[in-house]
């Protein structure tokens, strides 16, 4: 994203999952698919490896990461299981 475009965070649920969504106004994700693959970048100086490390991340806490993008930017949905309240006590 260039200088001076907002960065926008919100968590939400929907009723299911809890969900950390991140949208920027860039130019949106170009059509390759190669998303997440350590070292693959698109930029002069990128290392290619910040979705690599989110992916993990995500994978850690159980969360999938879906994608949306347009030519007015790309939102990042990271999806968290809510553990269901009968198995409640194994998350105490
Ligand atoms: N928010 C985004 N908007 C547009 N393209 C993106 C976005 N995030 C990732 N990409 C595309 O995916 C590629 C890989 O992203 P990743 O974050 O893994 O590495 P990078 O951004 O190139 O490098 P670094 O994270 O080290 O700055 C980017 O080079 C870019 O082409
Ligand atoms: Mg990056």
């Amino acid at each position: 994203m260039e200088p001076g475009g907002y960065l926008t965070l919100k968590t939400f649920s929907n009723g299911k999952d809890v969900i950390l969504a991140i949208s920027d106004q860039g130019k949106g994700i170009p059509p390759i698919d190669k998303m997440g693959i350590p070292f693959f970048t698109t930029k002069d100086s990128g290392t290619g490896l910040g979705l690599a490390v989110c992916y993990k991340i995500a994978a850690r806490h159980n969360a999938a990461i879906d994608i949306q993008t347009s030519p007015a930017g790309a939102a990042f949905f990271v999806n968290f299981k809510v553990p269901d309240t009968e198995n409640a006590a194994d998350h105490r």
